[in-house]
């Protein structure tokens, strides 16, 4: 599969599209005497959501503005980015997708597209093809620099129009206008794609072979970023330490050029494989202030047997050394993991060894997941795969254990005043604040009112502040707000 970088004439045809659907949907919201919405749905990780905020920046600038926010909002423009990792991603998907049946119905103007790593996988276009005409556009992660020429040309056609690359593109965000959801928060990804190839795993068909963003062009954003205002960046990839710029650039390059910029209080980045994470990394993140005190390194086994059939290049007894690494020289450091449960052939000795591993490593989070054959992966063919009742069981003996580590490493920090870098009003509504430390523990906490702080999110989304903790719950601590960092 050849890796392909966008061209000059790409752009010009990018513009144009943009034009011509600027002025379409301005004739059109004139015939409806209302402004234009859309809605871009979003499941799935990072990635994604970093990908849905090009798709939105796109649709902005063609004129449209975002509907008013709820999941299956009504719009003129509906976007799905979907993903084919989340447990029940295509029931979300067919479910919804039934719901807005009636609206195109009544307003076949409405404009139904879907796109997302759901869409490299042959049997779910196949269905929409079948089974949803009026979806007007489908397309995957590689096309998302062509969503305009794409729309303008399914709009021309008023036919369904499916699009499915055979190539790997690169297009550089530079290429984009992005919408960013946060004002404080920028995702950058480093690198698209993924070549490891693990055999549960669906990404790199989804998202093809690893392509690594120039580096030039990401000193650039970050300057950008700072320039705005922007307090913490995401570095993202599938596996972000495998990141291979030209002249020899590495992660680490990345990394340090991040930190530099003092006007980012918070440099994160997701995910590193065990196979590729190296000790500069980990010295950096030990030196750096504003560099994230938080690695996440997906285990997925305590077993080397399945770790092997996983086709995962590590042992445990290599994992838990490079746990010790990261323990011993990021103080305080909090090391959260990914673990599967009833891979086939796991074994309870699997299975057990598994939970040991967690013992050791003492994860300060866990994601953990229950296996699920994904058609097309190599797993999804392997024999002796476990039925389903053991999985869960399994799965809840898993959860029982990492649970109790996270919530011991939560304790740990009772009693303690720590830098918080505010997100915005927790979702419990009760004008609780929440945010994180640069370990990535999750906060929420109160302002005393004789502070005297003005507490609306425009004044303290993307601020830090000092927070004093007092009590630990398994997935989050609360604390009291003890003072607010400058302006
Ligand atoms: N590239 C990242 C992982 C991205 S996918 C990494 O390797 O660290 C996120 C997680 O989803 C994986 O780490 C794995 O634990 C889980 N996952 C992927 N495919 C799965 C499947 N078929 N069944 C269950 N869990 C899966
Ligand atoms: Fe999937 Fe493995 Fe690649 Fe992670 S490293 S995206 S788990 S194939
Ligand atoms: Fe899902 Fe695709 Fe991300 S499968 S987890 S959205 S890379």
């Amino acid at each position: 599969m050849a890796i392909i970088k966008t061209t000059d004439k790409d752009w010009l045809d990018f513009q144009s599209a943009v034009k011509e659907l600027k002025e379409y949907f301005l004739s059109l919201s004139a015939r409806k005497g209302r402004a234009l919405t859309y809605n871009v749905l979003t499941y799935g990780c990072q990635l994604n959501e970093s990908d849905s905020e090009k798709l939105s920046g796109m649709l902005s600038a063609m004129g449209l503005i975002p509907s008013s926010g709820g999941e299956l909002d009504d719009a003129d423009v509906i976007l799905f980015n979907t993903c084919s990792i989340r447990e029940n991603a295509d029931r979300h998907l067919f479910g919804n997708l039934g719901v807005f049946k009636t609206l195109k119905k009544k307003d076949p103007d409405v404009i139904i597209a879907v796109c997302g790593c759901m869409m490299k996988v042959p049997e779910n276009v196949a269905k929409i093809k079948k089974s949803y005409p009026y979806v007007d556009l489908v397309f995957d992660p590689q096309q998302l620099h062509r969503l305009p020429l794409l729309l303008r040309d399914s709009i021309r056609s008023k036919k369904q129009l499916v699009n499915i690359a055979a190539d790997d593109y690169i297009a550089e965000d530079s290429f984009f206008p992005i919408d960013r959801k946060r004002k404080f928060r920028a995702l950058v990804p480093i690198m698209y794609g993924c070549n490891n190839f693990c055999t549960y795993c669906i990404v790199p068909y989804a998202r093809g072979r690893e392509r690594s963003r120039d580096f030039g062009e990401i000193v650039r954003e970050l300057e950008d970023l700072a320039s705005k205002g922007y307090k913490e960046v995401m570095l993202l990839g599938q596996n972000v330490n495998s990141y291979k710029g030209e002249d020899g650039k590495t992660f680490a390059d990345i990394l340090r050029a991040a930190s530099d910029f003092e006007e980012f209080s918070r440099v994160r980045f997701m995910s590193s494989h065990p196979k590729d994470i190296s000790d500069e990394v980990i010295d950096i993140m030990a030196t750096r202030p504003n560099v994230e005190k938080h690695l996440h390194l997906a285990m997925q086994s305590g077993s080397d047997r399945i770790l092997k059939a996983m086709n995962r290049p590590y042992t445990i007894s290599r994992f838990l050394e490079i746990a010790d690494t990261f323990r011993s020289r990021v103080e305080g450091g909090s090391l959260t993991t990914d673990i599967i449960v009833g891979f086939p052939g796991e074994t309870e000795e699997d299975f057990q060894q598994t939970l040991r591993a967690v013992e050791k490593a003492k994860f300060d989070a866990a994601f953990t997941f229950q296996y699920s054959a994904r058609p097309g992966t190599k797993a999804a063919a392997f024999e002796d795969q476990i039925p389903a009742d053991i999985v869960t069981d399994r799965f809840g003996r898993l959860t029982e254990y990492t649970n109790r580590y996270a919530e011991e490493s939560n304790s740990r920090l009772a009693g303690k005043t720590m830098e918080v870098l505010i997100e915005g009003i927790s979702k419990a509504g009760d004008m609780t604040f929440s945010g994180r430390t640069i370990t990535n523990h999750l906060v929420n906490f109160t302002i005393p009112e004789e502070l005297g702080i003005d507490p609306g999110p425009d004044n303290l989304e993307g601020r830090l502040c000092e927070v004093r903790i007092d009590r630990a719950r398994p997935y989050s601590v609360d604390g009291v707000l003890v003072s607010l960092r400058g302006a």
